[in-house]
């Protein structure tokens, strides 16, 4: 059965990620060969010629599910009946900007987008920040799209650190990423983010066994697993932007589409029980203050109209260095709130 199509709004669409994902979209790859799309790239207008080339080469790809492209500048019209919104574009950091700077320039971009998205989308919209600080600018939309739109239909995306997470563990214990299962990363999307592997599991080739052991078997013992996790892969997961940054010399693109695609797709169509890594809006989880945007254990039962869509995994257990891991990007986060408040957002 061929459904309704779908209309995705894709801000920064004349940028680098959006690139990376419009022919994913157009193809199928985020919500199935059985759902056409409608496309609205969003831009602001230095990016309109890039977003039109974009256009013109989506229609050369002549993509059976691809019903329809605007390119527009008008948040009104990008954003008009969007059932998901991907918010992508943000002002980057440039020379001699603090991450303050930085929060005031995205402020005025996402509150405005975040009330386009309460007067103009589909009733059961979901929105995905991409653009960064990625936490902070989804809890800037959530609350400007406030009351119209419930906070639990914004999410940030984390889903490429637990990617980067999972592939240094499959790395180190020589199997395929698909061995991994269960792994969190907690927190902001910065360098104080968590990637936690104490529920995970890897399936290894004489069995099953947690993350844990197989790593204390590799290192000769669980001191050194331990110290494995602390020096090496906690700060290789959670400096691997700016380790990108720095070989490339520009922040990630295709592997950030590919975990937008991951992190859509997975919302929409359902994890099928299985945990992932995603920043939603806490109602106290894990004593994570409530309305921050913060990255936490997530399953999502698939989104049927206005309901489903990502919730917390509750109840998993966090030791005493998980607590205080968790603490410091908490308490980012809860700077980051702050300075937001203090520029007159919510
Ligand atoms: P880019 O500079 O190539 O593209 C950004 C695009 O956004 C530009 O075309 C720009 O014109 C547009 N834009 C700026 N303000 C806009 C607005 N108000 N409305 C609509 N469009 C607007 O950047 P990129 O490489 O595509 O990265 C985009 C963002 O994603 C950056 O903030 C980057 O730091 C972030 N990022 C996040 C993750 C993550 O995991 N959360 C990973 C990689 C990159
Ligand atoms: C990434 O994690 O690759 C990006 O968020 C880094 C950045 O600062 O754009």
């Amino acid at each position: 059965m061929v459904r309704d199509a779908t209309t995705i709004t894709l801000t920064g669409a004349g940028g680098q990620i959006g690139y990376a994902l419009l022919f994913r979209i157009a193809a199928g790859e985020m919500l199935g060969t059985d759902r056409p799309v409608r496309l609205r790239l969003l831009e602001i207008p230095q990016g309109l010629r890039a977003a039109e080339g974009a256009a013109l080469e989506l229609q050369d790809g002549a993509f059976p599910l691809l019903q329809d492209v605007e390119v527009t500048d008008d948040a009104r019209v990008g954003f008009d009946g969007a059932d998901i919104a991907l918010l992508v574009g943000a002002r980057p950091r440039g020379p001699g900007m603090e991450r303050a700077d930085l929060l005031a320039a995205n402020a005025g971009i996402f509150g405005p987008q975040g009330r386009a998205i309460a007067e103009a989308t589909a009733p059961g919209i979901r929105a995905v920040v991409v653009g960064n600080p990625a936490n902070t600018n989804a809890l800037l939309a959530a609350a400007a799209a406030a009351p119209e739109i419930p906070a639990e239909r914004f999410s940030a995306l984390t889903r490429l650190d637990h990617n980067r997470a999972v592939a240094q563990i499959a790395g180190v214990l020589e199997v395929s990423p698909a061995a991994v299962d269960g792994l969190i990363v907690w927190g902001n999307h910065s360098a104080t983010q968590f990637p936690d592997v104490a529920h995970a599991r890897v399936r290894m080739p004489d069995g099953e066994r947690p993350v844990l052991d197989a790593l204390a078997e590799r290192f000769g013992g669980v001191d050194a697993a331990h110290t494995w996790l602390d020096e090496t892969f906690l700060p290789r997961v959670a400096r691997r932007g700016a380790e990108i940054i720095e070989v490339r010399g520009s922040s990630s693109v295709a592997s950030a589409a590919h975990a937008v695609i991951q992190h859509v797709r997975d919302e929409q169509l359902g994890t099928d029980g299985r945990r992932t890594s995603a920043a939603i809006v806490s109602h106290g989880e894990y004593g994570i203050p409530e309305g921050l945007v913060c990255s936490m254990p997530v399953v999502s039962p698939g989104v049927s109209g206005s309901d489903g869509g990502y919730r917390a995994v509750e109840g998993l257990a966090l030791d005493d260095r998980g607590r205080a891991l968790l603490q410091t990007s908490v308490d980012e986060l809860v700077a980051e709130r702050a300075a937001v408040r203090d520029l007159g957002g919510r």
